[in-house]
């Protein structure tokens, strides 16, 4: 029997299945869920992107905060700020977009999530995938969600103003439902930022005795257990941005009347 070499051709094949994977069990429904529930989000902000019921007080839906422009009704400013002025016309949430949207496009949770379920590159662990090539992240157009790290900083912004959004709501007497809502939506968010590898690595990523840096320790350990539940924050956080944001326009409606909404 001839030893195979990391060089031999034999090794660089993949193995040759007549089938598309020995597994038998229910492999496909993570894809499956990841995918329907991917579509909905997407679904969802396109339509809230543009709907114009963003602000009732003390409420703003967090996929149009933080408003900057003169268009954004004046309670609805951040700091009663309108640095964007009039020349934007199109709906105030646009600006800012890219930010959250960014941050989780490029997250390394989702890249794995959404590479499996709408690339299928490969569907799951073990199972053959349509593509003929893998070149992975190391050329164009995949070397670019390296700009991962620089989005992590647009997202603490980003929860930084949501935080701030579910503050204002909760001194604003009496505090509705919506305060609530808003309040676990922003610490959810916050707690999903933190968790990210970037954050992990920005604690202590290059040190070389974590005994000489005591502080960046300790964050780094509170940091590496938000990390270990990465992918159920990023799950949670994006339930609670869109159940935050369909309520504050449900209220902005009147379709939520409620005493207390
Ligand atoms: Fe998921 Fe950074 S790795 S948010």
């Amino acid at each position: 029997m001839t030893q195979q070499t990391a060089e031999s051709p034999a090794r660089k094949q993949r193995a040759q299945l007549k089938v598309r994977t020995l597994r038998t069990d229910r492999w496909w429904l993570a894809p499956a869920l990841t995918f329907a529930g991917l579509t909905f989000f997407l679904i969802y902000g396109f339509w809230a992107i543009f709907d114009k019921s963003y602000f009732v007080e003390p409420y703003i839906a967090p996929f149009s905060s933080p408003c900057l422009t003169t268009a954004c009704p004046e309670g609805a400013r951040l700091f009663g700020w309108a640095p964007i002025g009039d020349w934007f016309t199109l709906p105030p949430g646009l600006i800012i977009l890219g930010l959250p949207a960014g941050f989780r496009f490029t997250c390394y949770y989702y890249r794995k999530s959404y590479y499996r379920s709408f690339w299928l590159s490969p569907p799951a662990c073990a199972v053959g995938e349509p593509h003929k090539k893998y070149t992975g992240e190391t050329r164009l157009p995949l070397v670019i969600q390296n700009v991962h790290r620089y989005f992590f900083y647009g997202a603490i912004l980003i929860g930084a103003v949501l935080s701030y959004d579910a503050i204002l709501a909760l001194i604003h007497k009496p505090a509705g439902l919506g305060t609530w809502i808003l309040l676990v939506n922003a610490v959810l968010i916050v707690l999903y930022t933190l968790s990210c590898h970037s954050c992990r690595h920005i604690t202590a990523g290059r040190l070389n005795h974590f005994s000489k840096h005591p502080l960046r320790y300790r964050a780094w350990t509170f940091v590496s257990k938000l990390n270990a539940k990465h992918m159920q924050l990023a799950w949670a956080s994006l339930f609670s941005v869109m159940i935050a944001d369909f309520y504050v326009r449900m209220v902005a409606k009147g379709v939520i009347t409620f005493p207390f909404a």
